[in-house]
């Protein structure tokens, strides 16, 4: 799968739930179409967390983690959004680093930077924008961010490696990498890697879990770590890997319990 291919396809696929949402459905569980379908992004926020949010930033979760609730905030910072779709994790990192702070989301697909806007205008939030771009070369200048946050968005990128070294470049010496994505522990078979419906629906382009630490270390972070905060096991794996046009329970045996939703964090070092 050449790297435009995917993109062009991740795309399409957001576009189309973002629409889904602008409807008043939920943005996840077209089959295996989108990152965010039951077992992986249900029950993801605490009823108190989302109780304050517009219906749409709810609607369009379409994560595999929380990584505000997991990433340390503090008053006064900037915080980036890979891939922040509706907006939900923007909005509660605006909500942690307050007006004097300010958050970031960077969104290649235009309905998502749509709903998002609607999003921020039905919250009242000043202290958030959301700027279009590619995760692969980060719309920031250098040293300007003190924590990046994702949910479930690099595992979609051809090029890990550059996604990688744009976070590093534009956070600030001490800055905070504070992500949660799907990830892999050890190999899945090659079938579930060729899968397009699969890269989309966040299995097939998921990192193993060392190679992660890897290119981390190799872009130049410290303090790397990967935590699994949810760990699919043999009926979740049948369920993401249905519909993809694969013998899911087959290919379940092989994947169940080595695909989960991690917590992935590491730190620019100060010097
Ligand atoms: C699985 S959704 C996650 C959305 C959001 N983080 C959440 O938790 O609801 C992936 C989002 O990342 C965006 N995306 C995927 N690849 C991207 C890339 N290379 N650059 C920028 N945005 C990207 C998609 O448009 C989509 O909105």
């Amino acid at each position: 799968m050449a790297g435009e291919e995917i993109k062009d396809t991740v795309k399409e696929k957001y576009r189309q739930a973002a629409l889904r949402v602008a409807g008043g459905e939920r943005g996840s569980c077209g089959g295996t179409d989108s990152c965010g379908c039951d077992p992986v992004s249900s029950n993801l926020y605490a009823p108190a967390e989302t109780a304050k949010l517009p219906e749409g930033a709810v609607l369009a979760s379409l994560g595999c983690g929380n990584p505000t609730a997991l990433a340390e905030l503090h008053q006064g910072e900037v915080v980036l959004d890979l891939g922040s779709g509706g907006g939900i994790d923007v909005l509660l990192s605006a909500k942690r680093v307050g007006q004097t702070g300010k958050a970031y989301g960077l969104d290649m697909t235009d309905e998502m930077l749509a709903l998002a806007r609607e999003n921020q205008r039905k919250a009242g939030v000043s202290n958030v924008e959301f700027l279009k771009g590619e995760i692969e070369r980060i719309p920031l200048p250098d040293a300007s961010v003190d924590v990046i946050i994702s949910n479930c968005v690099i595992n979609l990128s051809a090029d890990k490696r550059q996604v990688l070294r744009e976070a590093f470049r534009v956070l600030k010496p001490g800055g905070r990498f504070a992500v949660s994505d799907v990830v892999v522990r050890g190999d899945i078979p090659a079938a579930v890697r060729r899968s397009m419906e699969l890269w989309v629906g966040c299995v097939a382009g998921a990192l193993e879990e060392q190679e992660y630490q890897r290119l981390l270390a190799e872009a130049g972070f410290t303090e790397v770590g990967v935590e699994p905060t949810r760990i699919y096991e043999f009926a979740d794996a049948r369920s993401v890997l249905s519909g993809a046009g694969l013998d899911a329970e087959v290919l379940a045996r092989d994947v169940g319990g080595r695909i989960m939703g991690a917590f992935v964090r590491a730190r620019k070092p100060l010097g």
